[in-house]
């Protein structure tokens, strides 16, 4: 059985290293998830794929079924979640192309469904969400990065925005001013359900581009897709490192 999932974000559909054993599809009691569940085998040890969007990339970041996903790792034995995501890149060191293993979030996502403790309740449930991410995994990725000659960012504040739409250069000072250093559509609430089933997970973010009103000029989809190309073989390697140590 398999305890280790990635989850793929733009840019990373499948995994090419991946021996595929299996493919299932799976129901959960909040729904269908983005996909099948792809088991496999990769540098030795067994582990699930899931891809956020969907294998052709359909599902926006505001409609994807969180809970679902997350359900569905949970249900078939996984206990570290790898959650790999394409940003935008805030701090100046953030270039496109680069690797940010982030230690913190701001929440400016609405709507969405964000919990799995809301209905049929003996009691009402808080978890602590201090430090979102789990740092055993996070340190494992840094650890496996060190060792892989990869150069990675340690630490950065995600900001979570609503999307579809990229960001107004405004929206993006103000999250600078909050603190973020990065800015995505999907890492919440995917990490605080995360949180809550007990699982381990900590986030590989690809930056694909500067965040809107920090680069010379708009913000086009060729350059996000070349960015992510450079950005996604280098997570292939991480993954590669990370995987048999963990
Ligand atoms: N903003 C939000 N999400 C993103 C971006 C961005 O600039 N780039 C890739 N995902």
């Amino acid at each position: 059985m398999a305890e280790i999932a990635i989850i793929g974000g733009t840019g990373l559909t499948t995994l090419k290293n991946l021996a595929i054993t299996e493919r299932q599809i799976l129901q959960t009691p909040y729904g269908e998830p983005s996909g099948p569940v792809i088991s496999g085998v990769l540098n030795g040890k067994n582990v699930v794929f899931l891809a956020r969007h969907g294998y052709g990339h359909t599902i926006p970041p505001h409609k994807i079924n969180y809970r679902a996903n997350l359900w569905v790792l949970q249900e078939i034995g996984v206990k570290n979640i790898i959650a790999v995501a394409a940003v935008g890149g805030i701090r100046a060191d953030l270039t496109p192309g680069s690797i940010v293993i982030p230690d913190q979030i701001i929440d400016y996502t609405w709507s969405r469904h964000a919990t799995y403790f809301e209905e049929g309740l003996t009691h009402v449930t808080h978890i602590d969400f201090s430090l979102p991410y789990c740092e055993t995994l996070r340190q494992s990725l840094l650890a496996a990065a060190k060792a892989a000659g990869l150069a990675v960012a340690a630490s950065g504040t995600y900001g979570a925005t609503q999307g579809p739409r990229l960001e107004t250069a405004a929206e993006v000072n103000r999250l600078e001013r909050d603190g973020c250093d990065l800015v995505g559509m999907t890492g919440m609430p995917e990490a605080a359900l995360a949180r809550e089933l007990g699982l381990c997970y900590a986030s590989c973010a690809v930056v694909a581009n500067q965040a809107a009103g920090r680069g010379p000029s708009e913000i086009t989809m060729q350059d996000i897709e070349h960015n992510l190309v450079i950005g996604m073989d280098k997570v292939r390697t991480l993954l590669e490192h990370v995987i048999p140590a963990l």
